[in-house]
């Protein structure tokens, strides 16, 4: 089954790739319970249900579930007894990313080249069959307790992996328009920013493609900083943040307090269609950080003219920015989860390949106002 397929922009070309990835494969988390977190992707997110493991496949100590939306595809998974290394990751995280499933031709190569360029191993190559065809598999560690698992599928035609089944059901609500992974960003303690943007580029092949500093991302109270890790074709981003000495604690180290440690802050999903997107899953429960409406007033002075109608965007409460290549929408949602660590972006891209530092200044102002509620600014 093919993946990921972003647009490639030219800037990526020249970057150098001795390992090469084909995508995004799969997301997996972790979580308190799969089977209502998998029905929440569903009936919030557009997600349909496609593969499922546990005791009916005969695994003994985990279920998973497996939902997917166009090119994404999330993983989410639930010990079944206790005192197991999945549950000791929910007690310490809560619910969170674990894997980020990447989709090589050769799953021994990308773990070799990795490791000897001083990854820690967290899964050596394995070889997984059934009647559909084989995938290799292997893993290794990045920032906190985060992996990389890389996917080599070529010669498999089965509904997600081996040992997983489809899983049937009559619910299966519309999509609401979520294409592909644009990026994800992980959050890092103060001072680490630096040591996991070099293990991007000298473990994985990564070109770093922008930066901001506390300079770019500040508000009165807080601030961070930021450096976006690319690979070669462009498909695969990771923008690292690390928080910066500001009055107050800042996002990142609320984050980092309520993760209690490094990982995935937020997952950016591409739509072709943001106020569509945005409108069904307002419908649908989700919730998202909203900005004064005085943002819209010069917004037009911003970015200059766009094909869309201020007034859906304001209503929607979607941001836009423009960089020298054309200009992106993107609105985030508030956590998804109890603790206030993941949340999820919504991006249309029209022609831009940037992230949005035009609207950075915007959000955190409403991010803080939600700290406020939370007490934890
Ligand atoms: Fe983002």
């Amino acid at each position: 089954m093919s993946t990921l397929s972003a647009p490639i922009p030219k800037i990526y070309e020249k970057a150098a790739d001795f390992m090469p990835l084909n995508g995004t494969d799969y997301l997996e988390l972790y979580v308190g319970n799969a089977k209502q977190a998998a029905h929440f992707y569903k009936s919030a997110f557009g997600f349909k249900s496609l593969a499922y493991a546990g005791l009916e496949t005969g695994v003994k100590d985990r279920e998973s579930y497996v939902v997917v939306q166009d090119k994404i595809r999330l993983v989410l998974t639930t010990p079944l007894r206790s005192g197991t290394k999945i549950g000791q990751h929910i007690d310490r995280h809560g619910d969170g990313v674990k894997v980020i499933g990447l989709w090589v031709d050769d799953a021994t190569r990308a773990y070799n080249e990795a490791i000897k360029r001083g990854a820690k191993s967290y899964m050596e190559p394995v070889t997984e069959k059934d009647e559909h065809g084989k995938v290799v598999r292997s893993g290794i560690y990045t920032y906190g307790e985060t992996v990389h698992i890389f996917v080599e599928r070529n010669d498999y035609n089965g509904i997600f992996l081996p040992g997983y089944k489809q899983w049937k059901t009559h619910y299966n609500p519309e999509p609401v328009g979520l294409k592909y992974v644009d990026h994800m960003v992980g959050n890092v303690e103060l001072g680490k920013m630096n040591e996991w943007v070099n293990f991007y580029e000298n473990v994985m092949g990564f070109t770093q493609i922008l930066s901001f500093d506390d300079k770019d991302i500040s508000t009165e109270y807080t601030a961070l900083m930021s450096k976006v890790m690319s690979n070669g074709n462009g498909r695969i981003k990771f923008p690292i943040n690390e928080p910066a000495e500001g009055l107050k604690k800042s996002q990142i180290d609320e984050y980092l307090e309520f993760y209690e440690g490094p990982g995935v802050q937020h997952i950016a999903v591409a739509t072709d269609n943001i106020i569509e997107t945005v409108t069904q899953l307002r419908d649908r429960g989700i919730e998202f950080l909203r900005v004064p409406g005085t943002y819209y007033d010069s917004l037009i002075d911003r970015v200059g003219e766009i094909d869309e109608d201020l007034e859906p965007l304001r209503e929607l409460g979607i941001l836009v920015d423009r960089d020298d290549e054309g200009y992106l929408l993107q609105i985030f949602t508030k956590p998804v989860n109890p603790r206030p660590t993941l949340f999820f972006e919504i991006i249309q891209r029209k022609g831009a390949t940037s992230f949005g530092k035009g609207n950075f200044k915007a959000l955190f102002e409403a991010i803080e106002r939600e700290q406020e509620l939370r007490g934890t600014l």
